[in-house]
Order: C-alpha cells, then sequence, then structure tokens
C-alpha cells in the first residue's frame, strides 16, 4: 500500500522569543532591510524555496499567553512578557495576527493558529475566529476590514492549546482536564466546526505518561456524535538540552559517539508516532481519520539556554539528522499530516540565521531544499539488496508515475557507499541530482562562510551506478524516457 507525501510535512513553527519574529521575521515597513509589508524579503523567499507547506503561530508556549487583541490595529503598547527571555524583556505586538497571515500569503504557506486554551476563554477564542474568518458584517470582522482586510481570511487550521502549559503548568495527571477544555472550545463553534480542522493535543514519550492521550480521547469521543480532533500534536526535542544528556555533546563540540548517539535517537519519533497510531485507533472512535501534526521537531543543544536567547549553531550532523528525520516523516506519512522544524528564525534548529540585514540559511534550510520534490508524491518501496544500518534510502514516485526522487541518506562517519540502482534499463533518465557534505562533520555555515553546507551537483553513471560520500545526504530525480 502507498501514501502520498503529505505537502505539509514541510511546515514550520515560530512564536515571540529570542530573535525569531523581531530581527529574523519581523523588521517594519520603514526597516532598510528589504521587506514586504515590514516582513524580510530573503525569509519570504526562502520559505518559498523550500516548498513550505504551513505555519504555526503564536506558539508554543507563547500561545497560551497569547491575547490577540493586543495585536490588532494601529494603537499596539508591548505588555508584559510571562515566560524569561532577555531579548523580549517586554512583549512587543507588531506582527499580530494580520501580519502573520499577510506572511502566509506571501510564502504560500497554510496557517495553524493555535487557540489559547490555558489564559484564555472560549469567549476570546470565538472573537478571534470571528476576526479572521467572519463577514465584514459581524463585530470582529468588521474590525479586520477597518484594518485592511474586507475579505475574510478562511483560516482551516486551528491548534487546541499547546502541551506546556495545559500539560505542566495546569493538570499533567488530568488528561479529562484537558478534554473538556478542548471540547468547551469545540462547542463555542458547533457547525462550524464541521468544516474546520481541528489540532488536539497528544504527547510524545519524552512527557512520560504513554496512557495520556487515550484517556483525553475517550472522553472527548465518549458521545457518539462527538468529533475526535483532526490531528493530534507532538512535540520532541532530541539532543542534549533535553533526551540524551551528555551522551549527544554539545552543537559544535561533539565526538563521533556523541554524533551516533545523537542519530540513534531518531527513533524515538518513530516510536511517538507508532504509539499515536495504535492509540488514535483504540481511543478516537470507529471511523476516526484523526493524523498527527508533528508540530516542534528538532534538536534542543545545550547551549540554546535561555541567556543565549535559545540559539544554537548547526554543523553537519544537524542536516543528517534533519535528513533521517524528515525521512521517518515522509514514511509515515498516512498518518503523519504535518511536522514543523522549530523555529523558523534565529531559534534551535533553525532555518534561517539572521545578523541585521545579514542573513544565512542553515544546513537544515539546504536539506529541506533538497527533498522537497517527495512533496505531494507516492512513497515506493526501495528494496536494498544488504542491510545497511548506515543508509537510509526512501523513494517516491509522481502521481503519473513519470517521475522518481530517491534520497539516500549515509549516516557511517568514515566509509563511502556505493550503490547500484536497480532500474529497468533504457526507461530512466537522471534529471538532477545533488548531495550535501563536506570534508568535515563539524562543518557549519557562518556570516562569512554562508554556504560550507549546501547542496551541490553529484555524479551518476549512466548505469545509475553512485558513491555516496560518508556523512552525505544525496537526492536523485529520475524521469521517465519518451519511449
Ligand atoms: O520551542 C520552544 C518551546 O518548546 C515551545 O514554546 C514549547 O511548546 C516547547 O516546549
Amino acid at each position: 500500500m502507498t501514501h502520498r507525501v503529505s505537502k505539509f510535512i514541510h511546515s514550520v513553527f515560530f512564536e515571540f522569543f529570542g530573535h525569531v519574529i523581531y530581527d529574523g521575521i519581523w523588521v517594519g515597513k520603514d526597516s532598510p532591510i528589504p521587506n514586504i509589508d515590514g516582513i524580510r524579503k530573503d525569509v519570504i523567499d526562502g520559505c518559498r524555496e523550500i516548498g513550505v507547506g504551513a505555519m504555526r503561530w503564536p506558539g508554543g508556549c507563547c500561545a497560551d499567553h497569547y491575547h490577540w487583541k493586543n495585536g490588532i490595529g494601529p494603537d499596539r503598547p508591548p505588555r508584559l512578557h510571562p515566560i524569561p527571555d532577555p531579548a523580549n524583556p517586554v512583549w512587543r505586538m507588531d506582527f499580530g495576527t494580520d501580519e502573520f497571515l499577510r506572511f502566509c500569503e506571501l510564502t504560500g504557506a497554510e496557517p495553524v493558529l493555535t487557540v489559547n486554551t490555558a489564559t484564555g476563554s472560549p469567549e476570546e477564542f470565538l472573537d478571534w475566529f470571528e476576526y479572521v474568518n467572519a463577514p465584514k458584517e459581524t463585530k470582529y470582522g468588521a474590525m479586520r476590514a477597518a484594518n485592511g482586510h474586507p475579505e475574510p481570511y478562511n483560516v482551516r487550521y486551528w491548534g487546541i492549546g499547546n502541551t506546556d502549559e495545559n500539560v505542566w503548568h495546569i493538570d499533567y495527571n488530568n488528561p479529562v482536564a484537558y478534554a473538556q477544555t478542548y471540547l468547551k472550545f469545540q462547542t463555542v463553534l458547533r457547525e462550524d466546526r464541521k468544516r474546520l480542522y481541528f489540532i488536539g493535543l497528544g504527547l510524545s514519550m519524552r512527557h512520560g505518561l504513554p496512557g495520556w492521550t487515550g484517556k483525553a480521547l475517550d472522553h472527548i469521543t465518549r458521545n457518539q456524535r462527538a468529533m475526535p480532533p483532526d490531528a493530534l500534536s507532538v512535540h520532541h526535542y532530541l539532543g542534549g538540552a533535553k533526551q540524551g544528556g551528555q551522551c549527544c555533546g554539545d552543537a559544535v563540540d561533539f565526538t563521533d559517539e556523541n554524533y551516533y548517539a545523537l542519530l540513534n535517537l531518531l527513533e524515538r519519533y518513530q516510536y511517538d508516532i507508532d504509539l499515536h497510531r495504535i492509540t488514535i485507533r483504540e481511543h478516537a472512535g470507529q471511523n476516526a481519520n484523526t493524523k498527527i501534526c508533528f508540530d516542534e521537531w528538532g534538536i534542543w543543544h545545550p547551549e540554546a539556554a535561555v541567556a543565549n536567547n535559545l540559539n544554537q549553531r548547526q554543523t553537519l550532523r544537524d542536516a543528517i539528522f534533519a535528513a533521517l528525520a524528515l525521512h521517518i516523516f515522509y514514511r509515515n506519512s498516512d498518518i503523519v499530516e504535518f511536522a514543523m522544524e522549530t523555529q523558523l528564525c534565529n531559534l534551535l534548529q533553525s532555518l534561517f540565521e539572521t545578523k541585521g540585514e545579514k542573513c544565512i540559511k542553515t544546513p537544515t534550510f539546504h536539506v529541506m531544499k533538497l527533498l522537497k520534490e517527495h512533496l505531494g508524491q507516492n512513497v515506493i518501496p526501495v528494496l536494498p539488496d544488504d542491510k545497511d544500518d548506515d543508509l537510509d534510502v526512501l523513494g517516491s514516485m509522481s502521481e503519473d508515475k513519470k517521475n522518481i526522487t530517491l534520497s539516500l541518506v549515509n549516516r557511517h562517519l568514515v566509509n563511502d557507499k556505493r550503490v547500484v540502482l536497480g532500474l529497468p534499463s533504457g526507461e530512466w533518465n537522471v534529471s538532477k541530482a545533488d548531495v550535501i557534505t563536506a570534508d568535515d562533520i563539524h562543518a557549519m555555515n557562518t556570516f562569512d562562510e554562508p554556504e560550507a553546507i549546501r547542496d551541490r551537483p553529484v555524479a551518476v553513471s549512466e548505469s545509475f551506478v553512485l558513491d555516496l560520500p560518508p556523512h552525505s545526504i544525496v537526492r536523485i530525480c529520475l524521469s521517465l524516457n519518451n519511449l
């Protein structure tokens, strides 16, 4: 059985921490930094380059403290930022709902708005929904029109809360408490709910509460007419600051053992997916089609501390990690509908690092760009002759069966690998083949050397023989010959 790779696997998440939004995304309309309506042009263009599918905002943790009315219209005094953040001693409101939705329009991404279920109310949610989706004859639709957007935005995807506040800060041991909150927020919309896509909370294995999601789902779907969430949110960071501790080393300072230890942790993403797959089957109701929204994935290195604005450097190791993580999401895309790298700019496993007018693309950006041909294609089986734990291969084929994309990750630190593709002779030709690698696994992109890690063309012989360098990612696009 095959399935299509969801275009939302290349999605992103960002919120009001460090320099993610202010500097990273929003510079303001009067800035000398090239921008469209206040949003950095280099970041807009880059998002289009990776085929960004959806954008999740305003959090994360920030969502559960965000009161949207503070961020619309001409008068937006800053508010108290409740979460320690040296870069933002006050919470600036310049980037609000209209700016976020404009960013989505400019990049072609679907907006995913996360609703404040922790310190907000169902009524506040209804008002927000009315602001973005209702006709201008309504109270908040009229406000939107007065702020320059007469037509409703028609936002379909809504995240109902964020894990941290709902589970950790309010009532971690009581999934029914969250389920009741979820149902209240859903009931606010009653009929509209059926046309919308709601993302409820799941929990990764990192949280150590394996039965939590099933209990929440049981409560949400206890009534036969009740709809389960359309997707469950899963957040999971790997790396020295979270899972893995000392054995992963730091962002740049890591040993060979640390390298393998970090990559080996990725099996926990597969575990999360398997656990949610089973939980949905058993607890979401008979005909449920609930998906997984892996809405925060990535590495959290020890150097990404609050004092450092949660910023971390990325090496080629992060690129290999990103490629293997994306392979997991593509492979499970029958149930993983969204995967959101965290966070878009200047924080954790970002896609862009900015400094004033300068903007560089990270190794993770280049991996997403390299692999984007898989999006929208059907996963096909690739059968290796020999088992090789250091080689990970993923294949996909276009709907019309005229194009194949193969991506191969050689995670071995020392050995290269010769691969011979067993394709019927004369039927296929290589339309492009590119590799991401470097001599040193510690190589990285800096403002002085911004393209040390990027895709470069690689040779594939006419008989489809290909040599994969150590620690490399190769993507090959094949087209069917006109016979
Ligand atoms: O991405 C940083 C934070 O990590 C998010 O706000 C939260 O959801 C997660 O725990």
